[in-house]
């Protein structure tokens, strides 16, 4: 089995053009296994010059640009937001759907974001689909009826098979921003749960589907989060914000 490992950058509401520059002049001699993937999610405003700085020098074909978010509709008047459409137009290939934020914050609900899946694939978009539990939900034994719950609505919507083309970040919401990571065991525990739960409708695509770990991935904890049978990379938010950082946790991820 090959499965694809994928390191994504959310940048969140920070950065400017410095981050931009800074970030692809110090990917340049960045050092890749053979089947990973990196993602790169700055705010809508610098979409188009990282997508266009990284092509004029000629990084690493592995280095993508992706959105933070896109809008479950084609066009029309939806002000602020931005379509599946205008991210293939910028050559953008990957969006991120689902962070926590969105959900706790801009109150996104798991139908809502079972539709943005839905939109990303049909534009041709790779999804990364954020799910995770809260704090509370842990300490009282949620954490998989949270999980599923917040799957199953797009199962539902994809179809099964679909999946074979969308990748999970699972980021337990009381990690993100935090300092406090899961250990790698529960980690892999709740990964292996996940991946479980995919191979009891289709154990072909659980077992393709990259699932990321996400909340407090830094250099120093990458390399044994990665290690995990069940673990396929990460979705980096701090640490991502500084390119010899962020460099470390691409180089210590392999596919499987
Ligand atoms: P963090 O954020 O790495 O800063 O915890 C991760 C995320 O929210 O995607």
């Amino acid at each position: 089995m090959t499965r694809q490992a994928i390191v994504a950058a959310n940048w969140k509401m920070n950065g400017d053009s410095a981050l931009v520059d800074a970030m692809v002049s110090g990917m340049a001699d960045v050092e890749l296994a053979s089947n990973v993937d990196v993602v790169i999610c700055p705010s809508s405003p610098y979409l188009s010059a990282l997508s266009q700085k990284i092509n004029s020098a000629k990084l690493n074909e592995a280095i993508n640009v992706g959105s933070q978010n896109v809008n479950e509709h084609d066009s029309g008047a939806f002000t602020g937001e931005i379509s599946t459409a205008m991210l293939k137009d910028l050559n953008i290939n990957y969006v991120i759907v689902g962070h926590s934020e969105r959900r706790s914050i801009y109150k996104e609900t798991s139908t809502q974001v079972a539709k943005k899946v839905q939109a990303a694939l049909n534009a041709g978009l790779t999804p990364i689909l954020c799910i995770g539990e809260s704090e509370a939900e842990r300490a009282t034994e949620q954490t998989e009826t949270v999980l599923s719950a917040q799957l199953q609505p797009v199962i539902d919507e994809v179809g099964i098979e679909k999946f074979s083309g969308v990748v999970i970040a699972y980021e337990p919401v009381w990690a993100i921003g935090t300092g406090k990571t899961a250990s790698s065991a529960m980690a892999q525990e709740t990964h292996q749960f996940i991946r479980q739960f995919l191979a009891q409708q289709n154990e072909l695509v659980a077992a393709k589907v990259p699932l990321l770990y996400g909340g407090s991935v830094n250099a120093a904890n990458c390399e044994e989060l990665f290690a995990q049978a069940d673990i396929d990379g990460g979705l980096i938010g701090g640490a991502s914000l500084k390119a010899e950082q962020f460099k470390v946790i691409c180089s210590a991820a392999k596919g499987k």
